[in-house]
């Protein structure tokens, strides 16, 4: 937990017998403190390095390894973020909830696939009936009658659509990914997908009312079918005097681009067939490739479209997004973005501004196996008055 504006210093030992990385998905932090491959070299067995970075926006955020993440992050190498403000409204009591699942031997061991469960898992993601809630399985809540909290809920799974469902009851979503929303909504089911965050507001409830957090099966046109999955029950307490306040308007979002602004970059996602791997994962016709620079202060209007008949989450490392729209639609609401879903063949138009963080960048989609397989893509941020050297990027982190 920390102060919007504060500075955070994380030492990051590896005691892990292969390299690793992290990534502190969704803050807005320079280049080099990104934890890719791209602008840091791994951090071997036995060596530890420091990230250092100011936390410049208030709201749900997250850290992952960013190195061999399907096995990493699928042991538990991620941890949410809190980043407070005083404009954060006033709630009886707060939570962060980081969900995932597990694929388990039954000594509740990391399963390892033979050759068609790998092929599956590539081509779903990897899924399993192992749910926990804070690294918990069937996890426990108590709140007290009477009383609104705020949950954070942050979908660290590898590529668990999560669809939040308090058994019908209605909900508030107050923030996503970059903050705070303009104005609550009210919901009773939200669809979370791997890398994205949303804070809700839920109560008042009555004493003694129980009931489940689940996830509702969500269709994302996987070989293996989705099922009503349960993380944790909740049951509510006496009553206790409440000093939860909403206001009507929680923030001022400010529009980046016109619905209508000219696109000036094309993002295709797409699953083609090949002849070595049955299927490939790639970004505009490429595996792991490399995008076209972007320059300090233009604003970006970037089409994203995912040809494929299954979703993807694409997620922009460093920046947010505002969606334009959705397969030439408005959206709803407006809302900050790092990650958002896109449904089999639909597109959207995102808008997002390159501030003065140059170096390099990426975006990805965030169903980790996808991730591995191909569908990503680097591209540098470039200040052209103030082009960044070799020596200004080792200067802010250090290996130890
Ligand atoms: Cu959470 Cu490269 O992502
Ligand atoms: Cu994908």
């Amino acid at each position: 937990m920390a102060k919007k504006g504060d500075t955070l210093v994380v030492r990051v030992q590896n005691n892990l017998t292969e390299p690793t990385m992290v990534h502190w998905h969704g803050i807005r932090l320079p280049a080099n403190m990104d934890g890719t491959g791209e602008v840091q070299k791994p951090i071997l067995p036995g060596e530890s390095f420091e990230y250092h970075f100011i936390v410049p926006d208030a709201g749900t955020f997250w850290y992952h390894s960013h190195q061999n993440e399907t096995v990493q992050m699928e042991r538990g190498m991620y941890g949410g973020i809190v980043i407070e403000d005083e404009t954060d409204p006033v709630m009886d009591n707060e939570r962060v909830l980081v969900l995932d699942d597990m694929k388990l031997t039954s000594n509740n061991e990391f399963k390892q696939h033979g050759p068609v469960g790998q092929w599956i898992e590539r081509h779903d993601g990897r899924e399993g009936s192992t749910n926990l809630v804070n690294g918990k399985e069937a996890l426990t809540l108590h709140m007290h009658a009477g009383q609104s909290e705020r949950w954070r809920i942050v979908n660290a799974a590898s590529a668990r659509y999560f669809k939040l469902s308090l058994d019908g009851k209605p909900f508030k979503i107050i923030a996503t990914d970059g903050g705070l929303l303009e104005y609550a909504r009210t919901e009773t089911e939200l669809l979370i997908t791997p890398g994205e965050r949303f804070d809700i507001v839920v109560g008042p409830f009555e004493e003694r009312e129980v009931f489940s957090i689940n996830s509702l099966p969500y269709n994302r046109v996987t070989m293996l079918k989705a099922k009503l999955q349960k993380y944790a029950t909740v049951h509510v307490m006496e009553r206790k005097e409440s000093i939860a306040a909403l206001p009507g308007k929680l923030t001022e979002i400010k529009s980046l681009a016109p619905q209508d602004a000219e696109v000036n970059r094309k993002v295709k996602l797409s699953v083609d067939p090949s002849l070595k791997r049955i299927i490939d994962f790639r970004v505009n016709n490429k595996m792991h490739g490399m995008d076209k620079p972007v320059m300090v202060g233009d604003l970006q209007v970037w089409e994203v479209s995912n040809t494929s008949l299954m979703d993807h989450p694409f997620h922009l490392h460093g920046f947010f997004f505002q969606i334009l729209e959705e397969n030439g639609k408005a959206p709803e609401y407006k809302a900050w973005k790092d990650t958002y879903n896109l449904k089999p063949r639909s597109t959207i138009k995102i808008a997002w501004m390159p501030d003065n963080r140059p170096g390099k960048w990426m975006y990805h989609c965030h169903i980790i196996e996808h991730h591995a397989a191909g569908m990503m893509a680097n591209f540098e941020v470039i200040n052209p008055l103030n082009p960044v050297t070799e020596k200004q990027e080792s200067f802010h982190g250090c290996h130890i």
